[in-house]
């Protein structure tokens, strides 16, 4: 009887090509990918994942196979009596009592072991980096490591929305808030965890000593709002050396062409500036406790930053400018200008340039090394002049959500549909800006 329900040729060609379509999905690249941890925090979440997807496939299998025998073997026959109807079975009620249980229980032991190892302190000498989520975009502070100011006063080291963090030394993140719920996450080095208001979290992880050089893509992933999806940073793992050279370079104050990045394809507002030479600053001894170190000169070809030639596709923003946002790109802009400019604008009562004695705002991003950054708005888009000038011409267009004003003349807020009162700088002015900003390499 059973001969007679073969499955037909159809039905086998739909499974097969049905398998090659899911074995498919196995293969390409997927750089963001969660299945290939870089650091033993992922690794031990990583395991843990492979531990109960074996589990829970093999249950999987038996249930289903046992369910197939039943309802092929005791199917209802043509003049078949009709079956005995039972009561209960002890037996059968304790087995599928015990087998649940033991699953479970194989289930618990690894999972609280990776709790317990994912949630443990950090070791002592780990790297501190402070992770605070702002809407939309991060804040990293090293508090070991201090900038210094043009004033001679010394500023934690603070940056945003590029990590650099060197491979082979545990990276304990204490993580923040400045206003509502995030989450941080570097997929292929670790998190997920929440940054949660007036609440530290932690987190740390060790990028594997066998690492190259390398960038990752960082995400929010805690639904924070209107620009949520737009919270992103990179993140650099870097080797001990290189990370130094990067701290030493951000330990320095601001100045003019102080380093040479290459930058492909920068467009002429991009170049370095003939503006004012680097202002020369009191020497000043380091508070008690702040590593000296730190406080060594950065000569220009002693500074770190990750190439930009060498970024992979897939940290490169690739979000399209949005309509209706027109910029003369054929302006050239005038550094020393932008930085008198900026520092007369209201700029300055978000931003904090370190070396720019007018720029002390702590609201926005920390600009000091900004020119050195390859994404701008949190890793919307490319950091390059064309780009900037719509950012500081009208944010809100380019980014919804955003607090930053609109600066542009004639341009308007668009969830308002009207101009605001900051809306009044030209083209050229941007331009000088956007010249200024780019400088500070
Ligand atoms: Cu921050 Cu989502």
């Amino acid at each position: 009887m059973i001969r007679n329900h073969r499955p037909r040729r159809p039905v086998v060609a739909a499974l097969v090509a049905a398998g090659a379509l899911a074995l498919a999905a196995c293969s390409g690249d997927y750089p963001n990918t969660t299945f290939d941890p870089h650091t033993e925090f992922g690794r031990t979440i990583d395991d843990l994942w492979d531990t109960l997807l074996f589990w829970g496939t093999l249950v999987f299998i038996l249930v289903e196979a046992l369910l197939v025998y039943v309802l092929i073997r005791y199917r209802r026959r043509e003049g078949s009596p009709e079956p005995k109807h039972v009561h209960g079975n002890t037996t059968l009620e304790i087995m599928w009592t015990v087998i649940p249980a033991v699953i479970l229980f194989l289930i618990a032991v690894p999972t609280v072991k990776a709790i317990f190892k994912t949630q443990a302190k950090a070791r002592s000498d780990a790297l501190q980096v402070e992770v605070i989520g702002h809407q939309w975009w991060w804040e990293f502070r090293y508090p070991q490591y201090v900038t210094r100011q043009a004033t001679g006063r010394l500023d934690t080291l603070v940056t945003a929305n590029e990590l650099y963090v060197p491979i082979g030394r545990t990276v304990n993140f204490h993580l923040k808030s400045a206003d509502v719920l995030h989450s941080f996450w570097v997929p292929q080095l670790g998190g997920k965890r929440d940054l949660i208001t007036n609440h530290t979290n932690f987190l740390w992880f060790t990028p594997d000593s066998t690492l190259e050089t390398a960038v990752w893509n960082g995400f929010c992933v805690e639904y924070c709002g209107a620009s949520h999806a737009n919270m992103r940073f990179r993140a650099f793992t870097v080797s001990v050396a290189e990370f130094d050279r990067w701290v030493r370079h951000q330990s320095t104050p601001a100045a003019f062409n102080a380093m040479p990045v290459p930058s492909p394809g920068a467009t002429p507002a991009a170049q370095p500036a003939q503006g004012p030479v680097p202002q020369s600053l009191p020497p000043v001894s380091p508070p008690p406790g702040a590593p000296p170190a730190t406080l060594a000169s950065a000569s220009p070809g002693d500074a770190y930053v990750y190439p930009a030639d060498r970024l992979p596709d897939h940290v490169r923003p690739t979000t399209p400018i949005p309509s209706g946002l027109a910029f003369d790109e054929s302006l050239r802009g005038d550094a020393a200008r932008g930085q008198q400019l900026y520092s007369r604008s209201s700029c300055i009562g978000c931003h904090r340039i370190a070396g720019n004695p007018m720029s002390v705002g702590i609201i926005g991003p920390n600009l000091t090394h900004f020119g050195s950054r390859h994404t701008l708005g949190a890793g919307l888009f490319p950091n390059e002049a064309r780009y900037l000038g719509r950012w500081i011409k009208n944010a809100r267009k380019m980014k919804p959500g955003n607090t930053m004003p609109v600066f542009g003349r004639g341009e308007q807020d668009p969830k308002t549909g009207k101009p605001e009162p900051t809306g009044t700088m030209t083209d050229q002015e941007i331009a000088d800006i956007v010249a200024y900003l780019l400088a500070l390499k």
